[in-house]
């Protein structure tokens, strides 16, 4: 069927080689990638939502980390095997094309924009909450609060102030509260300009942080992997010092309870720990302009995903030892664990500039691997040709990097951070699930060739069965409290809220099946069992959304792209 008309692999390789002028330059080496996947990788994540993350789970949110870590492993195989035999840069994007056909490379294209643009707001938006406590604290200036918060969130915090003002407290005791995390929005839509009527307020720093990120990666790979390089060196300083600093002030009694809130309160943390390894992916997306992709990308995946693991599972053992786990749910939970020892203050404002410089060298790596999956798309003729085009000087996407830097500032005017991040996660993981998948379908294909990067075959025929009958067995035993609320009926809303995870043993059992037919090769199985468990617990409501974001890049497509395909044409031809 033409919905699943299928791209193949000579195909796309002879095509990479024939682009001529309109290739992009080949600069990159395994450190490069090494680099560019730690630029992608340690931001956001390990500086502000870790947090949260542990303030939830408590000390044992290490756990989640490698757990996290783990199934990520899983994934990087299957997108080194993937980039090994496909050295083009579409990422999952081309792979879903040549595993599953064209439907699903639209899919997986369209779930990508989650992953990068969305991601790039969430870390814009972090970025600039660092950048103006920076400002606030370190200099004579203060960024006005309606200058660095979103509208709605700035409108909500004023009508829930309002109500407490009301209520009869003065703003003074409501700052001394719980409630204190509403004040600067309150302060926002208070003090904030009026145009016709309506509150100007958006987050100038973020916007500027935007701007800055575009301009760079449009001047060019090259400038662009210098500034990635120094930003990457500088911040894994800052994190080797903080572990190494931190670990003298450790006290053990804070590790006890090292799970204060069970498994149900590290599960909180998911979509949070699992923001903060979001990014060895990108790499792949450069793969075109590396100088030897087969061998050098999966050892640039693999190894920037083995430093990372380290350096976080330390960072989590330090800081939930450094202070009690509770009081770890602020933005800024690095800076704040030394601002609380007195010969360390200084550290602290370390800490910030240095969060600053990592958050950007993420946006700069995720600002660049955009605009090449639209690239790619275009190429195909599922986006239009302006897409594809390459900036005849700086040999680099030009319209797209313009476009992405668009698409990632519009929603810093009204977005909440929090959504952002799940969803982020939510459209991330449901890439790796495809791509683990399509590693499993490729090698299904007798006739594909063999990839020069292979992930070590173990066979999962009775692994992974048995593994299914085991989680059954706890289901029904040690777990059996849980089992009964899932399968108690209580409404359809409540069904809905369970929706995610009756998907994810469906689809445990499916895989179960298929794995004990086939004799899948374990480790991606393993990477697409993982996967699907951890975007099953990302809640209903981000499902919801993305469903809602498929349907639209569905329409789209049978609009555009089903019409246009560069295949279609060909087999029109
Ligand atoms: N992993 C990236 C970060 O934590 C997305 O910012």
């Amino acid at each position: 069927m033409s919905l699943f008309r299928k791209k193949s692999i000579d195909g796309i390789l002879q095509n990479a080689n024939s682009q001529n002028g309109n290739s992009l330059a080949k600069h990159l080496g395994v450190k490069d990638l090494t680099a560019f996947g730690i630029a992608a990788i340690i931001g956001a994540g390990i500086f502000s939502t870790i947090g949260k993350a542990s303030a939830d789970g408590g000390p044992g949110v290490i756990f989640l980390f490698i757990f996290t870590a783990l199934a990520c492993s899983f994934a990087a195989f299957a997108y080194a095997e993937f980039a090994s035999l496909l050295p083009v840069s579409g990422s999952a994007y081309t792979y879903s094309y040549v595993a599953f056909g064209e439907l699903f490379a639209w899919i997986i294209g369209w779930a990508l924009i989650m992953e990068y643009a969305i991601g790039n707001v969430t870390v814009a938006l972090s970025w600039s909450d660092y950048f103006t406590s920076l400002i606030n604290n370190t200099t004579p200036y203060r960024v006005q609060e309606w200058l660095c918060l979103d509208y709605f969130t700035a409108k909500e915090h004023y009508i829930k102030v309002f109500s407490l003002l009301v209520g009869g407290l003065s703003l003074e005791e409501i700052q001394a509260s719980e409630h204190s995390g509403l004040v600067e929005g309150f302060l926002a839509y208070s003090n904030a300009p009026k145009l016709f009527g309506t509150r100007i307020i958006f987050d100038l720093p973020a916007l500027i942080i935007n701007l800055i990120i575009t301009v760079l990666v449009y001047r060019g790979i090259k400038e662009s992997r210098n500034a990635s390089n120094i930003m990457v060196l500088i911040k894994i300083a800052i994190v080797i010092l903080v572990i190494v600093v931190g670990a003298f002030y450790i006290n053990t009694s804070n590790w006890n309870p090292f799970l204060p809130n069970g498994i149900g309160g590290l599960l909180k943390g998911i979509s949070a720990v699992f923001f903060a390894y979001i990014g060895f992916d990108a790499i792949s997306t450069t793969a075109e302009e590396c100088k030897n992709p087969q061998k050098d990308m999966p050892r640039g995946i693999l190894y920037s995903i083995i430093i990372c693991t380290i350096l976080y599972v330390a960072i989590a053992l330090v800081i939930t030892g450094m202070v009690k786990y509770n009081e770890l749910a602020v933005g800024d939970p690095l800076a704040y664990v030394f601002e609380k020892i007195k010969d360390l203050n200084w550290l602290s404002g370390v800490i910030a500039v240095s969060a600053v410089i990592a958050m950007a060298s993420v946006m700069l790596v995720f600002q660049l691997g955009q605009p090449r999956i639209w690239m790619s798309m275009s190429r195909d003729g599922l986006l239009p040709p302006a897409f594809s085009k390459i900036h005849p000087k700086y040999k680099t996407p030009s319209f797209s990097t313009i476009f992405t830097g668009i698409l990632v500032a519009v929603p810093i005017f009204f977005v909440d951070i929090n959504m952002v991040t799940d969803i982020c996660s939510a459209g991330t993981l449901f890439a790796f699930c495809l791509v683990c998948g399509g590693v499993l379908k490729l090698r299904m294909d007798p006739s594909a060739p063999p990839s020069k990067f292979k992930t070590p075959y173990v066979n999962s025929q009775f692994i992974i069965p048995s593994l299914f009958i085991l989680f059954l067995v706890l289901a029904f035993t040690k777990f059996s409290d849980t089992t009964l609320y899932y399968i108690k009926w209580e409404s359809l809303n409540a069904f809905f809220m369970k929706l995610p995870m009756y998907s994810f043993i469906v689809g445990f059992a499916i895989i179960s099946f298929l794995s004990f037919k086939h004799k899948f090769s374990l480790i991606p199985v393993l990477g697409l069992l993982c996967c699907f468990y951890m975007l099953s617990q990302l809640g209903y409501k981000n499902w919801l959304y993305f469903t809602v974001w498929l349907a639209i890049g569905l329409i789209i497509y049978f609009l555009y792209g089903y019409r246009n395909s560069k295949l279609a044409k060909n087999s029109t031809n």
